[in-house]
């Protein structure tokens, strides 16, 4: 049985786990678990302790979830495809079967998920509209051609009509891809280097964005600085130091007078300013509207790129994304997961100026891919973007997602727990605090570890989430289906028994 399973955010790791429109992440996980056979499997060293709650998550006992785990640790490092599904050897899940709302261990337990794979899945698991579109292009034209197929410009009219920031597009294959070639088309456009980012937010795999605050050596009733550390290890020695005029800068969410000094400083050395509004990956930590209005106001003045990141937001929190909600407009965007119901396709786009750079005419900004715009992703984002823009597809999501919060909000009114909401409902973060954090240095201030409980014991009773508050609890439109009173029940007995241990461990 396992004793303990630590979780790795992201962002940064706590002792014990948990993760608000205002607007919530992703993270990972894990280290040590005591096996059933009471053998202490090391915590790889790039990797830094957060979190310990005893749980057992997937099926208790599960014989076919061990004995894969087991194989698997002979196959991939920590025995996981990547770092982020590792959660301890017991609690790692092994699926066999996804279709609506409902995931399937290989030991027959099934959870309603609002993991939903980290956000990509918008109508469904399975969702037989997309599948039938992908299979029947797949089929009939083919996977991949490494040329130009009319479908291409079709998608990217689609994007147009929902996102009307954009003008010109160009497709990748993961949110990292597209977040390089943003970055890269904005220094192109710039000849400029530096880039700003904000704290508590993630951009994906490539080295330069993989800078962090480090939450957990800050002193938080200090008025200092968290200190910028890297992700892990293997990432080129830093540039991530503010006065460095080439290296990456973080900023603190809604902080006015960081944001003048920055920009008063660096904003002539600055390309981009890389933003997600709603910062899917720390509780959904909105953007308040001046702020992010002064953000647009700044980076026009100095004639720098505001990057909107929609990987998370894209497709979910509106047709037109967290743009539509705000009604501020970047110079170029990032879409990804949530555009093609779960199938890798992704895209940046936005100012035809901009984007004009892209080419490969002498001085152009490279992008290409071998992958790119294969047919898969095409087809999937294309039966996708026609179900979101003419369904009411989100509108069930945001009923659906305000439904729940005022079921979780019944639970923690029954157990005296002070909560907040933030984001909106397709989207939503917990937060455990009296008031809705306005960065991400707020979020340490909160009750995360009684969060953490709390969802561990959620997954025990079948309901799929990360259980670090960070990551917001993502809701698809299968959602539709589930019995709220069960919910209400689970979440229910879930909080009596996290409570109770909160209090035993103090
Ligand atoms: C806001 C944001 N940008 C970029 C990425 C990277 O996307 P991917 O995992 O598809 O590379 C993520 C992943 O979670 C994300 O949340």
């Amino acid at each position: 049985m396992m004793l303990g399973a630590q979780f790795y955010h992201r962002n940064w790791n706590i002792p014990k786990m948990v993760r608000s429109f205002s607007v919530a992440t992703k993270q990972a996980v894990t280290l040590t678990v005591e096996s059933a056979h009471g053998n202490i499997k090391p915590m790889p060293r790039e990797v830094k302790k957060i979190g310990v709650t005893p749980i057992v998550v997937g099926s208790t006992g599960g014989t076919k979830q061990s004995k894969l785990m087991a194989e698997a640790h002979n196959h991939m490092p920590q025995g996981v495809a990547e770092n982020y599904r590792y959660w301890g050897d017991e609690a790692t899940v092994f699926v066999s079967k996804s279709k609506g709302c409902v995931l399937t261990d290989v030991d027959g337990k099934e959870f309603t998920d609002f993991r939903l794979g980290y956000g990509p899945i918008i109508l469904g698991y399975c969702d037989e509209r997309v599948d039938r579109a992908v299979c029947d292009e797949i089929t009939n034209r083919g996977v991949i051609s490494g040329f130009s197929t009319a479908l291409d410009a079709e998608v990217i009219k689609q994007v147009k009509r929902l996102c009307p920031q954009i003008e010109k597009m160009r497709f990748a294959n993961s949110g990292t891809e597209a977040v390089m070639g943003a970055v890269r088309t904005a220094r192109g456009f710039t000849g400029r280097t530096k880039v700003a980012i904000v704290e508590g937010g993630f951009h994906g795999l490539q080295d330069e964005v993989m800078w962090k605050a480090n939450l957990e050596g800050w002193n938080m009733r200090s008025d200092t600085t968290p200190e910028v550390i890297p992700f892990g290890a293997g990432q080129r020695p830093n540039t991530a130091v503010c006065c460095n005029p080439t290296g990456l800068t973080l900023l603190s969410l809604n902080n006015f007078q960081m944001l003048d000094e920055y920009f008063h400083q660096y904003g002539h050395l600055t390309a981009a300013v890389m933003i997600e509004p709603i910062i899917g990956n720390a509780g959904s930590i909105a953007a308040t509207k001046e702020w992010l209005q002064h953000l647009r106001d700044l980076c026009t003045k100095h004639g720098t790129m505001l990057i909107f990141d929609e990987v998370k937001c894209g497709f979910r929190v509106a047709k037109g994304g967290a743009q539509e909600l705000y009604g501020i407009y970047a110079d170029l965007t990032t879409y990804a997961k949530a555009m093609g119901n779960g199938y890798p396709v992704a895209c940046f786009g936005g100012r035809k100026d901009v984007m004009d750079v892209i080419g490969s005419f002498k001085g152009g900004v490279v992008h290409g891919g071998t992958f790119t715009a294969n047919m898969i992703a095409i087809s999937a984002a294309h039966a996708t973007l026609d179900i979101l823009e003419s369904t009411d597809a989100l509108a069930t999501c945001d009923r659906v997602g305000t439904d729940i919060m005022a079921v979780l909000g019944r639970v923690f009114d029954a157990h005296n727990v002070q909560h907040t909401f933030s984001g909106p409902p397709a989207m939503f973060g917990i937060h455990f605090a009296k008031d809705v954090p306005q960065n991400y240095r707020d979020w340490r201030k909160e009750e995360y570890e009684l969060y953490g409980k709390f969802a561990w014991n959620l997954i025990k009773y079948g309901v799929m989430l990360e259980p670090d508050s960070r990551e917001p609890w993502f809701i698809c439109e299968a959602h539709q289906t589930m019995d709220l009173q069960w919910l209400e029940d689970v979440a229910m007995r879930s909080m009596t028994e996290a409570c109770a241990a909160h209090a035993a461990s103090r």
